[in-house]
């Protein structure tokens, strides 16, 4: 019977990580569909703190799993409401970086419950721990990334010795499998060092720009690797989790390497696109034109059609609300209003997506810089709230600039754009932006929330 009600628990598991995934897909279902597939993931550890026995024993430990369970949940609580929205990728780092963790001492614990295993056996466990090891600790050096604590360090010296930390660990895992007496129980330490150390120094010099894919790229290895725990204890419901884990994040890096027109390899062994004031400056006429609050209102208020787009700025200054107050306005008095979303706009992946939708912003109102771009000759303003790299023309015409390749919005073809920022700081890439220059470009400086409620305001009285 526990059996039974075991293996209930685990496919029930596997369909709600499955459902979860699908509702994940779109931001009206995607609250629900975390929900739907965290409800799963209890069930399945319930069942498996109830119901799991061995040689006819139930697992035992249960005040030391539920203690364990307990200090977990409190600090992932607290983390995960304590967070800012602009921190999350960092967030999603670090957990990540535990899942990690946990896939490698599996394979640990398991070895020495196994240690004279079939070959295929110990592959599975080395892989795990050699995959699990790399995402651990390059997730935690990302995590430091992300949050400033770690700086950008390396060059080519690195590439190499990295390629040959590489050859090194895949000749110990092949050793360790085809003759294990040779190594015997060292070759897991051995491996552990090995790829901790790898994971290390292959995420430090990968920079700037880069890092949302090396995240995705990490979290599709903790899912492989906890997809080994899962043919390791036999256990269907991490299969499916650590295979959907797995296969996401490979898409998900797929999806933004194409966004940035960059391959994977570039992006790992690149090394380039860190946070330096590198890249050429603007060449040409270095006139910066501002604009005042009035005449912008005046500009959005005859206009036929407007679009509004939103970058990390929008985030940090939390303006979503106001922007859609913004939109509403201009609508009320006949202007079309649509949002360009760029595909790495914002810290993470949907990033805008998510926070317009919170924003209560109709999701039809959301096109894609592909569908975007062919509109921009024919939209009369071109709000910039906030974004800085995902609009630099250098990716198109300046072959020496780090973002050189990457897909941009073009909104220098709209017939006039308004960028509202706080300064001419740069973006995350640390280059100069020429559409800030351009004759078409007028600058409305200041906080983006403070800038657009005056904004409203002004729209009011006209
Ligand atoms: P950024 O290039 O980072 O530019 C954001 C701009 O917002 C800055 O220039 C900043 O200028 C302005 N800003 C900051 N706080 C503001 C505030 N309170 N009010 C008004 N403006 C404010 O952003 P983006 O255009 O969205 O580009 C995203 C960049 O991040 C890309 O390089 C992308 O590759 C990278 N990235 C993306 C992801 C993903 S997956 N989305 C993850 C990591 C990194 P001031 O300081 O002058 O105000």
């Amino acid at each position: 019977m526990s059996k039974f009600l075991l293996e209930l628990s685990y496919l029930i598991g596997s369909i709600t990580f499955i459902l979860g995934l699908k509702m994940l897909g779109s931001p009206d279902s995607a609250r629900k569909g975390n929900l739907v597939a965290a409800a799963g993931m209890v069930l399945a550890i319930a069942g498996t703190v109830l119901f799991h026995e061995k040689d006819g024993q139930s697992i035992g430990n249960i005040p030391w799993i539920l203690a364990a369970m307990g200090i977990g949940t409190i600090i992932g609580w607290f983390m995960a409401m304590k967070v800012k929205l602009t921190a999350m990728p960092q967030m999603v780092s670090f957990f990540n970086g535990m899942g990690g963790a946990c896939a490698a001492i599996i394979s640990l614990v398991e070895y020495h419950s196994h240690p004279e295993g079939s070959a295929g056996y110990l592959l599975i466990v080395y892989l795990g721990l050699v995959i699990g090891s790399v995402s651990f600790s390059g997730s935690i050096v990302a995590f430091g990334k992300l949050d400033e604590k770690i700086k950008d360090f390396g060059g080519r010296y690195l590439t190499y010795l990295n390629l040959g930390l590489l050859a090194l660990i895949f000749t110990v895992l092949g050793i360790a499998v085809a003759t294990p007496d040779m190594l015997g129980g060292s070759a897991l330490w051995i491996l552990l060092g090995l790829s901790t150390l790898y994971g290390i120094l292959f995420v430090l010099p990968i920079g700037g720009a880069d890092m949302p894919v090396v995240i995705s790229l990490l979290n599709s290895f903790t899912g492989m690797a906890a997809a080994f725990g899962g043919f390791l204890y036999h256990n269907q419901v991490m299969l499916t989790g650590g295979i959907l884990v797995g296969s996401a994040g490979t898409i998900l890096t797929v999806l933004m390497c194409k966004a940035m027109n960059r391959s994977l390899l570039n992006v790992i062994i690149g090394s380039f696109g860190g946070g330096g004031a590198s890249g050429a400056a603007a060449g040409g006429d270095q006139t910066v034109r501002e604009i005042s609050l009035t005449d912008s209102a005046i500009l959005c208020a005859y206009a036929g059609k407007v679009c509004i787009v939103p970058g990390y700025g929008l985030a940090v200054a939390q303006a979503q609300h106001i922007c859609h107050e913004l939109e509403k306005k201009l609508e009320d008095k006949g202007v079309e209003v649509y949002y360009a979303i760029h595909p790495v706009a914002g810290r993470m992946p949907g990033h805008m997506n998510v926070l317009l939708a919170e924003a209560d912003v109709p999701y039809p109102k959301l096109v894609e810089m592909e569908e975007a771009n062919p509109n921009m000759p024919n939209t009369d303003v071109v709000i910039v709230v906030g974004a800085n790299d995902v609009v630099n023309p250098a990716a198109e015409n300046d072959p020496g600039s780090p973002i050189y390749g990457m897909p941009v919005l073009k909104v220098w073809d709209a017939k006039n754009t308004i960028v509202l920022k706080r300064s001419m700081r740069a973006g995350y890439a640390g280059i100069e932006n020429e559409l800030f220059f351009l004759p078409k470009t007028k600058m409305l400086f200041g906080d983006a929330k403070d800038t657009l409620q005056k904004l409203v305001a002004e729209l009011k009285d006209l």
